[in-house]
């Protein structure tokens, strides 16, 4: 760290100047930065300044590339090489969702088919929800295994989903919290940087990337979906990591279901072969099938979805999920026995429309929220989330509800907060007569390209 703070030339303050000026910035000069970041000799203040100026006048490819590898190089970066494992290195991230539970089958599934997944999730944000807080629904799963476990369960099992530790890209833990406080998130650049930084930390060969468009996603509209996508895939893949993002949709729930535990629930279903062309399924498959060809275990689509079918249908996907819960001190019996381990909620009841008719439209957003208000996500960041509550059974765009059908099973923990989240529920879903249908669920492809 001290050889690197010595490199740089530019002073922190004229570094800042050349971007609110609108001058290129050398490679060199954002990896000194960024690495001053980490090690605290920048201050809260040039760190606002400078994201400002990234903000209102954005980034050449050249200068997020810098600053996405100077943040994955700011901390600990994993490496494989000397386990020798026969198979490539690879993840999935997403800009998250609602009944988004695509990691926890997607992970076990193409570890199954010969992939290494040392998955590093994160905890619900917003209004959506967090791999982590799903998974810590299982009673024991340590999602904070020391580095040296982390590294033998990817190998004995070939997946291991975890929380991120503070070595991984320090810097953007910083550059982060002030974006947070600076009006300063809402950039394509800074976005791309602190997801990648992250993400390029575990020491990928390849990555895809789901982003999301509609009322649950991220990005505010699709055209700026659109754009993270094709960055994300091409600054990654120039930075040396082959990625493809896929834009999927988020105008409804993902899953018919949304919450910690219930998540578990639909998962385990999902692994066993249960509803094999849901929505949720489509998607995941999709993803996997690229993950597959980007790590050169499938040479076409075809091939891929033929091993992802067979990891399905013969269990395979099913019982490394099963050894990974295992391994990180679930029970052992846990795909036997969830209901036995699952938090169960106190009230359990239906939630009718004021209204028959057809599910127009849904605010994925209020639908997340409300979770979060039931207790399943949380409001301050030190709180601990019920993992108990949420919905199930949410009906899609284009079903019918009426007195007999409801728009979904809520699970609380009073009958008070059970009438709350109802009625935020049913303000949430736009019923009329007309038909109506999802938008298309895979949007777009972007490969990546080096320039
Ligand atoms: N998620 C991240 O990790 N970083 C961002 O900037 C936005 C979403």
């Amino acid at each position: 760290m001290a050889a690197n703070a010595t490199k740089h030339t530019l002073l922190p303050q004229e570094l800042i100047r050349l971007k609110r000026d609108n001058q290129p910035l050398p490679a060199e000069e954002i990896k000194a930065f960024v690495q001053g970041i980490a090690d605290d000799r920048i201050s809260d203040a040039q760190i606002g300044a400078f994201t400002m100026a990234v903000f209102l006048n954005g980034m050449s490819r050249e200068e997020v590339v810098a600053l996405t590898t100077a943040t994955r190089d700011s901390g600990h970066v994993m490496q494989w090489s000397d386990l020798n494992l026969p198979g490539p290195i690879v993840d999935k991230h997403s800009t998250g969702g609602v009944g988004d539970l695509v990691s926890l089958v997607l992970g076990p599934w193409v570890a199954a088919c010969g992939a290494f997944v040392p998955m590093i999730s994160g905890r619900g944000l917003g209004h959506t929800g967090g791999t982590l807080d799903k998974l810590e629904s299982i009673p024991g799963y340590d999602p904070y295994p020391a580095p040296e476990r982390f590294r033998d369960v990817v190998k004995s099992t070939g997946v291991a989903i975890i929380g991120q530790t503070g070595d991984l890209a320090p810097a953007d833990k910083r550059i982060y919290g002030v974006r947070d406080v600076t009006a300063t998130v809402e950039s394509i650049p800074l976005i791309t940087a602190s997801i990648l930084g992250k993400k390029l930390a575990s020491g990928l060969d390849a990555l895809v990337m789901d982003v999301k468009v509609g009322s649950g996603a991220f990005m505010p509209t699709p055209e700026k979906s659109r754009e993270l996508a094709k960055s994300i895939a091409n600054v990654a893949t120039q930075a040396g990591t082959p990625t493809t993002a896929l834009l999927t949709d988020m105008s409804q729930p993902l899953a018919p279901c949304a919450g910690n535990a219930v998540e578990i629930v639909e998962t385990l279903a999902l692994l066993r072969g249960d509803r094999p062309n849901s929505r949720i399924m489509q998607v995941t498959r999709e993803l996997a099938a690229e993950m597959l060809i980007a790590g050169k275990l499938a040479g076409s689509r075809e091939e891929a979805l033929t091993k992802l079918e067979k990891a399905l249908t013969s269990g395979a996907a099913a019982e490394v999920f099963a050894r990974m819960v295992r391994e990180l001190g679930g029970p052992s019996d846990f795909m036997e026995r969830s209901e036995h381990y699952l938090a169960k909620a106190d009230v359990i009841k239906p939630v009718h429309a004021e209204q028959a008719g057809i599910v127009q439209r849904i605010d994925t957003r209020a639908v997340g929220m409300s979770v979060v208000e039931l207790g399943g996500g949380r409001l301050r960041n030190d709180a601990n989330v019920d993992h108990s509550v949420g919905f199930t059974d949410i009906v899609e765009i284009g079903d019918s509800v009426d007195s007999q059908r409801p728009i979904a099973m809520v699970y609380a923990r009073s009958e008070a907060a059970a009438e709350r989240a109802a009625e935020q529920l049913r303000a949430a879903f736009t019923i009329g007569e007309a038909a109506a249908s999802a938008d298309t669920l895979l949007q777009d492809t972007f490969r990546g390209e080096a320039l």
